[in-house]
């Protein structure tokens, strides 16, 4: 790779310690990936899970702040392993908080922002078009290159880190313009109603996707943030997506030309459809067969906006949910803080439900929902649902947030 003075003082170990083994390690990544040199990141996005990298982990990261290793970059958090408040009421255990919380105090001391979300982008951190950045958090990556057309690679606890440690990532992947381009082609004409049908959406294409970059045509016009928000993560879930366009929508497909390159690439390549009949599949595979008694359904994943919570807010005002069943609607700290304002958290609060900042029901551990005894998980979220079936344990069901909810006053999934 061609590094410049600063960077190869950096790799001889002239800022640090820390420093060093960062360069080592993005210089291995682009000898790897054939980087011919550096990219100066605008901001980093943080693993920030003890479930995933344990007690080994926090060490690791202890040790480096112990010797003064420090962020050289703006670097924000994902959700935690625990919920900002109140956690013992989820049956999370000292052991855990007690890891995450030195965690916290260690990424803190490194110079990190703590924001816990994996929807930044809903909290005012929104990079702009054509910045390059070193994003952990494949829902996050997607939507940041793909809705924003920023530029990141998916990048690992590792990695990230390094990135945060220097400010500077491997000019590979989704950084170079010529891996941009669509290459693959879905014609969408299932109607899309509600946000989560974009989420089952997502779920179909990335299994046929992969690492593929695909090319919606045919989606409806303006579709809301939280729709982009459950297309982005389900992508994500089922396939190595990192990038997608949507002809009309999304900054680098405002024409088809722009999405694949002109050249009469887009007659050479492969097309799918996704019209009603495959999104009913898809929707029951998502729902893995048959449920009819359920005791767990949680929403917000990715974590839920202001509108969710408010709507959220609206569908269980004066209801109570079935007392053996938990509803947990997972948000940012952020969020929270607006929804509590507005009189939401305590419409929800009401009805028994929990209203959880700074975590998701899949950033515990991954046998958590299992170790406590819940057998199913009702969820709005394409990602969820295939998390749960693919890892947690759990059989999941599938649909609207007016149907969880549904579920979760009657303890019934119709
Ligand atoms: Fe976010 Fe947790 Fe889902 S990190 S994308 S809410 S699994």
């Amino acid at each position: 790779m061609n590094l410049t003075d600063k960077e190869k003082r950096m790799l001889a170990g002239e800022c640090g310690e820390a420093v060093r083994q960062a360069m080592e390690i993005l210089v291995a990544m682009g000898g790897c990936y054939g980087a011919a040199n550096m990219l100066p990141v605008k901001s980093v996005h943080l693993l920030y899970n003890v479930g995933m990298i344990g007690r080994g982990g926090v060490g690791y990261l202890q040790g480096l702040a112990a010797r003064g290793a420090h962020y050289a970059v703006y670097a924000d958090t994902n959700p935690s392993s625990i919920p900002l408040r109140d956690w013992r009421e989820y049956g999370i255990s000292e052991d855990i908080a007690r890891l995450q919380k030195k965690m916290a105090q260690t990424l803190i001391d490194m110079g990190a922002v703590l924001t816990d979300t994996c929807t930044p982008y809903f909290t005012g951190i929104v990079p702009r078009m054509g910045e390059h950045l070193a994003w952990n958090e494949s829902s996050a990556v997607i939507y940041a290159n793909s809705v924003l057309g920023a530029r990141t690679n998916r990048e690992g606890g590792p990695t990230a880190l390094a990135s945060a440690l220097t400010a500077l990532t491997p000019a590979y992947g989704y950084h170079l313009s010529g891996n941009r381009l669509g290459n693959l082609i879905i014609r969408v004409t299932a109607r899309l109603d509600e946000p989560h049908d974009y989420g089952t959406l997502g779920f179909f294409t990335g299994r046929i996707a992969r690492d593929r970059v695909p090319v919606f045509i045919g989606l409806p016009p303006g579709p809301s943030l939280d729709a982009l928000k459950y297309l982005s993560a389900a992508l994500a879930s089922t396939g190595s997506v990192t990038l997608f366009h949507a002809v009309g929508i999304t900054p680098e497909a405002v024409t088809e030309e722009m999405a694949f390159g002109g050249g009469g690439q887009a007659g050479r390549l492969d097309t799918f459809k996704f019209g009603e009949r495959e999104k009913v599949e898809s929707e029951f595979l998502l729902s893995k067969g048959s449920i009819r008694d359920i005791d767990f359904v949680t929403i917000g994943c990715p974590l839920a906006s202001p509108i969710e919570l408010q709507q959220i807010a609206g569908l269980l005002n004066g209801k109570r949910i079935k007392p053996d069943v938990q509803l947990w609607v997972t948000t940012s700290e952020a969020t929270r803080v607006i929804a509590l304002r507005m009189g939401w958290i305590k419409q929800i609060e009401a009805s028994g439900a929990k209203v959880a900042s700074g975590m998701c029901a899949g950033s515990i551990y991954i046998n958590f929902l299992k170790d406590q005894g819940y057998r199913t998980l009702v969820t709005n979220s394409a990602k969820m649902a295939n998390q749960a079936a693919m890892g947690m344990g759990l059989k999941p069901a599938y649909g609207s947030i007016a149907r969880c909810v549904t579920a979760a006053i009657s303890g019934r999934w119709v």
